[in-house]
């Protein structure tokens, strides 16, 4: 006998299945483009290939190694439910770099697309202001900070092998402390050391976090101890940034200048002097993520990178020998009152500092998501929506790279830059590029210039012996940024 619980049954799953019929419906233009491509067998739409991610998140970066290599320019996979597109095909890229209409991705924002909108007005007036005077009128800065990290590192003279990077990251953190804050930090005197921790923890769980947003599963992660981690050190570093900003306007209102020694002013009480002139043009909340973005850009990439270079001098003597001696020629023995000029006749070290941009990028991968659907042509439509991942470090090994694998700085040898199609897009290119290009490139040579000078650096093996871990913070992942330092 058919009863009312039958209706009811047969009512719900006539209503399910047609909701599943519109949801299906609905990412149509998705499961096109996904069998239009090539890409790791999937088995149902919802979980995708997420069984392939079940691992621990050092291990990501070799994942994501196996399939750039196994698959064409352009493919796809499915993250859970979510469709995302690998492109390394510079037509592709042509349209990501020149179209206006895309939306940077950034977990830390909450309404990413008018937060990426309003970022890129405020750009416009922020990123003049990190020009070549603000660069010359730090150097002091650089140097300063840079003679205490030399001397720190006197006990490993002759001694075992360690870990560089802690010793450059809190140098960073001191130096555009000061610059850009207009604080002192003191970490590498030993103060502040909770800052290291909060931008490291940051920058760790980022990829971990996006994951998470795109699997609809945040709440799930709010009960997971890194989220309580990463909200501690959101916390921190939120309450730091603001007492800067507070510290900025009191020192505005007294006239006086930032902490900084030198007496140039710091970034900050340049921003703060246009939010002054324009009440409306940027919020509060605004002026604090955009001051925090920059600092923990500017020091975590260049204490990466300054890293990157110290263990690639040790693994090839012959580019270190090189550069120690366009140093010696050009700043002298004691690298006193450093110019700019001089600075800028480093041309050998610049190239050493691009080759290590070059194998290995900020981020090995860059994600953008178009506003609109974007045609990529062979009548293959990206929809709007759409995560497109651009696989940076594995472009970077392309055949117009002498030594794909190694540390070869002739590689940006002026005439192997001219013919090379995409031009050095080690600070990015388009709508988000770095804003920090020059004002980096003056610190990284003053630093490594200092270390160089006075250490002659020793390091095992060759650059591709340096394993990877996370790819969106690529530090090496087995024995860190490990070398010796000798007389
Ligand atoms: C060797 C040092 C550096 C390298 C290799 C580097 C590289 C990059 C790259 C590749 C991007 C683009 C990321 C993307 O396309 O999504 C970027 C963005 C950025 N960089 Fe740098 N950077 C360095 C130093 C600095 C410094 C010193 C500053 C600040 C003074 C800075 C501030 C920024 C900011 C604020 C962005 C975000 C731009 C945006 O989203 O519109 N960077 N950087």
């Amino acid at each position: 006998m058919v009863s009312y619980y039958h209706y009811v049954i047969v009512a719900l799953a006539v209503i399910s299945a047609t909701l599943l019929a519109i949801f299906l419906f609905s990412r149509r233009r998705l499961y096109l483009l996904s069998y239009a491509l090539p890409g790791p067998t999937t088995l149902i739409p919802l979980v995708g290939n997420l069984g392939s991610f079940f691992m621990h998140r050092k291990n990501v970066f070799q994942f994501f190694d196996r399939i750039v290599a196994k698959f064409p320019q352009t493919f796809r996979f499915w993250f859970g439910p979510k469709l995302i597109v690998v492109s390394s095909d510079p037509a592709v890229l042509d349209k990501i770099s020149k179209s206006a209409a895309f939306e940077y991705v950034d977990v830390f924002d909450s309404n990413q697309k008018e937060t990426d909108e309003r970022w890129r007005m405020h750009k416009k007036l922020i990123r003049p202001l990190i020009n070549v005077k603000f660069a010359i009128d730090n150097i002091a800065t650089f140097q300063e900070h840079g003679r205490i990290c030399t001397t720190l590192l006197e006990k490993h003279l002759n001694n075992k092998e360690f870990d560089v990077h802690q010793y450059l990251f809190p140098c960073f953190l001191d130096i555009y402390g000061e610059i850009l804050c207009g604080k002192v930090i003191g970490c590498q005197n030993g103060r502040n050391r909770n800052l290291i921790w909060a931008m490291e923890t940051v920058l760790k769980l980022r990829d971990i976090e996006r994951a998470f947003r795109w699997l609809h599963l945040w709440s799930l992660y709010k009960m997971t101890d890194h989220y309580k981690q990463s909200n501690d050190a959101r916390e921190m570093l939120s309450y730091f940034i603001q007492n800067v900003i507070r510290k900025s306007w009191q020192r505005r209102k007294l006239d006086v200048f930032g902490e900084n020694k030198t007496g140039a002013t710091p970034l900050v009480d340049r921003i703060a002097e246009f939010v002054e002139n324009n009440r409306k043009a940027m919020r509060n909340e605004e002026f604090r993520d955009y001051l925090l973005k920059i600092y923990i850009e500017a020091s975590s990439t260049s204490a990466l990178i300054a890293s990157y270079v110290c263990v690639c001098f040790g693994m090839y003597p012959e580019c270190q020998v090189r550069a120690a001696t366009e140093i010696r020629a050009n700043l002298g023995e004691d690298l006193q009152n450093l110019k700019y000029e001089n600075l800028y006749k480093l041309k050998y070290l610049e190239m050493c500092i691009l080759e290590a941009t070059r194998l290995v990028p900020k981020s090995c991968f860059t994600i953008r998501t178009f506003t609109e659907s974007v045609d990529l042509g062979d009548d293959v439509t990206l929809p709007e929506d759409c995560p497109i991942l651009i696989p940076n470090y594995w472009m970077n090994r392309s055949e117009s790279y002498q030594k794909p694998d190694h540390f070869y700085p002739n590689n940006f040898l002026p005439e192997n830059v001219k013919w090379r199609k995409s031009g050095n897009e080690s600070h990015g290119s388009g709508t988000h590029e770095c804003i920090g290009r020059l004002l980096s490139m003056v610190g990284l040579k003053i630093i490594i210039s200092q270390i160089v000078s006075r250490y002659r650096i020793e390091a095992d093996g060759k650059f591709h012996d340096l394993r990877i871990g996370n790819p969106s913070y690529p530090k090496p992942s087995l024995h860190g940024f490990s070398l010796c330092l000798r007389d």
